[in-house]
């Protein structure tokens, strides 16, 4: 099977299934000198683990990682990066009875036509525990980027259809999102999506919802036009998350029903910060003539397009939002087909989350991560 690396410079493959000995990443391609502690994977991996939030399972993955390689006294070598984690408190045999049957809205029967036999246990790697090899490898990335000033959070933006405040709304607050185990940037709204959570639990069923990202930091220059745009890159590497349905950036698909006058936004003058992408110099000052080469330094009234044009960041914050189904496995009678062709009922045992968008959170933020410090190293390429 292919398809288990991704990123061309900072290149990361992931490794393992759900009930194997263990799972993990091997990140190659990650400068040299950078610090790095078990510390600062262990940090992002106890965002994704399960049993934080109501309605997550209860399966306790203790998600430990272990640096096999390319790390010395605490900076990276330049060398393949491994990390291992562990497997735990797997309960293989909750997936016996399944080994026969399809379930709905999950990889097992797509798995089994193409290659013609799947690990049912805990669904093998297309389980969400496949994302732990991601998350750890995005906190490397993260500990590059963050030399640069670049930060990258995720939140809960919706489950079930319940909204919380979007930025610049009463009560949206970031710091709430990373207290509350939903991460839901909204005391008001946690509560109603916790009761929410609680009355599907009841009824055996689960929920979707929406997880927002923010960039900030991010210099303009950073995306290779045509192939390789930045949000096209994204769009990859997010959708490749396990039961995303899909992506938009800035305005999203509501530019489709605007007009160009209220959609375009409009450029200004100068940013206050240096242009830390190029090297060249920071904003004109009033009456200073644009020195050649380069334009002036821009930014941007407003930011419809999501922090790029182009498929080139612009040095607005990049903003996008990605939808996740709702949990495919759930306890309700369902029916289905098993392998041999005869219609069966199931009910999916084991310990599920009832919506897994808060631990999509972390996952979201690693992919970004993995792409931006892809396309960092890629930047350092595009002219002389
Ligand atoms: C962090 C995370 C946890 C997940 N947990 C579950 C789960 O407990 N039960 C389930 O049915 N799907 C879970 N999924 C989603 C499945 O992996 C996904 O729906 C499945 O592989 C089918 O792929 P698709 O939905 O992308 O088509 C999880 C996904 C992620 C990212």
């Amino acid at each position: 099977m292919a398809g288990n690396s991704f990123g061309t410079l900072f290149r990361v493959s992931t490794f393992g299934e759900s009930h194997g000995p263990a799972l993990g990443c091997v990140v190659d391609g990650c400068p040299a000198g950078i610090p790095l502690s078990v510390d600062d994977i262990r940090r992002d991996l106890r965002r994704r683990r399960p049993g934080h939030s109501p309605g997550s399972t209860t399966r306790q993955e203790g998600d430990e990682p272990e640096i096999l390689s390319g790390v010395y006294e605490g900076k990276t070598l330049g060398t393949p990066i491994a990390i291992l984690i562990r497997n735990r408190d797997q309960h293989s045999g909750d997936y016996e009875g399944l080994k026969d049957l399809y379930r709905p809205g999950h990889a097992d029967w797509t798995w089994e036509l193409k290659y013609g036999l799947r690990d049912p246990r805990g669904g093998g790697r297309s389980s969400g525990r496949e994302t732990a090899g991601r998350v750890a490898a995005g906190a490397i990335a993260r500990t590059f980027l963050a030399r640069d000033g670049i930060v990258i959070q995720a939140w809960t933006a919706s489950i079930g259809g319940i909204h919380a405040p979007v930025p610049g709304e009463e009560g949206f607050s970031l710091t709430e999102a990373e207290q509350n185990s939903l991460r839901v940037p909204g005391k008001k709204a946690a509560e109603r999506i916790e009761a929410l959570l609680g009355d599907l639990q009841k009824a055996e069923d689960s929920a979707g919802g929406l997880v927002s990202c923010r960039i900030s930091g991010l210099p303009p220059g950073l995306g290779e036009p045509v192939f390789d745009k930045l949000s096209a890159i994204l769009g990859r590497a997010i959708l490749s998350i396990g039961a995303c349905k899909g992506i938009q950036f800035g305005a999203g698909f509501a530019a489709a029903g605007s007009t160009g006058s209220a959609h375009n936004d409009t450029p200004v003058r100068g940013t206050g910060r240096p242009r830390a992408a190029t090297g060249e110099a920071g904003p004109l000052l009033p009456g200073e003539a644009a020195v050649s080469p380069g334009p002036p330094d821009l930014s941007f009234k407003t930011n419809n397009a999501g922090g790029t044009l182009g498929g080139i960041s612009t040095g607005m914050d990049v903003e996008f939002q990605a939808a996740f189904k709702p949990v495919a496995s759930i306890s309700r009678i369902q029916r289905t087909v098993d392998r041999y062709g005869a219609e069966q009922e199931l009910s999916v045992p084991g310990r599920h989350d009832v919506c897994i968008v808060p631990r999509v959170v972390p996952v979201v933020e690693a992919m970004a991560a993995l792409v931006l410090a892809d396309l960092a190293l890629r930047h350092r390429a595009a002219k002389v």
